[in-house]
């Protein structure tokens, strides 16, 4: 299988990810610094009114909005070498571990895109300002998308290899036949 840094490579370069980008997404850091905390409270009160994820959160929501204040800090950093990939593919992991149903990280990153383009129209106003650095939310927000998703796929392999004794190589030849 590729290591992992070459993947992130890729995708990051597959999607043309680069300085226009990292500026960009360092220019918005303060609009998130200020208005991301609102963001983050209407996600976790969506997430309490689901009963599979309102059972996850139950009493530690404050924690957990700090925890993802710091995931949305590192979004707009300027820093995505391999402490981000790893970073990434360490909310994988701990996300399987807790049993978080994966479509609600899609839901949650939808909900992302969607508000942080309203964000921008909010606050930038200038429509040409608004895309170009809305695009560059749309790509880190999907980056990470993939490799928690990757991460998710993996660590559900690993764990299947560990309750049949079966080995990964075998695992991913019967998902490959069908
Ligand atoms: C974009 C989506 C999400 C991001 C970026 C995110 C980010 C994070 C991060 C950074 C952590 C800390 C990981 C660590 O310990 O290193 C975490 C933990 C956690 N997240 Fe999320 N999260 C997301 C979606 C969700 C959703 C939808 C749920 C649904 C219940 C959830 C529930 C949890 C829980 C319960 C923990 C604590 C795990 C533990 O016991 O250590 N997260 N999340």
């Amino acid at each position: 299988m590729q290591a992992q840094s070459d993947i992130f490579n890729d995708l990051k370069g597959f999607i043309d990810f680069g300085d226009e980008d990292v500026a960009n997404l360092q220019a918005v850091a303060p609009l998130f610094a200020a208005h991301g905390g609102g963001l983050t409270d209407r996600f976790y009160d969506k997430l309490a009114g689901v009963p599979s994820t309102a059972a996850l959160i139950e009493g530690r929501v404050d924690a957990l909005k700090k925890t993802h204040a710091r995931w949305m800090g590192e979004l707009f950093a300027g820093d995505y070498g391999e402490g981000y990939l790893q970073s990434r593919w360490k909310i994988g992991l701990v996300h399987v571990k807790v049993g978080v149903p994966p479509q609600y990280v899609e839901a949650v990153v939808s909900f992302l895109r969607a508000e942080s383009e309203y964000l921008l129209q909010r606050e930038l106003g200038d429509s040409a300002l608004v895309a170009k650095r809305h695009a560059s939310i749309l790509k880190i927000l999907d980056i990470d998308l993939m490799i928690i998703n990757l991460a998710y796929a993996a660590e559900r392999v690993d764990r299947l290899c560990k309750f049949t004794g079966m080995s990964k190589k075998l695992i991913e030849r019967c998902i490959e036949k069908g």
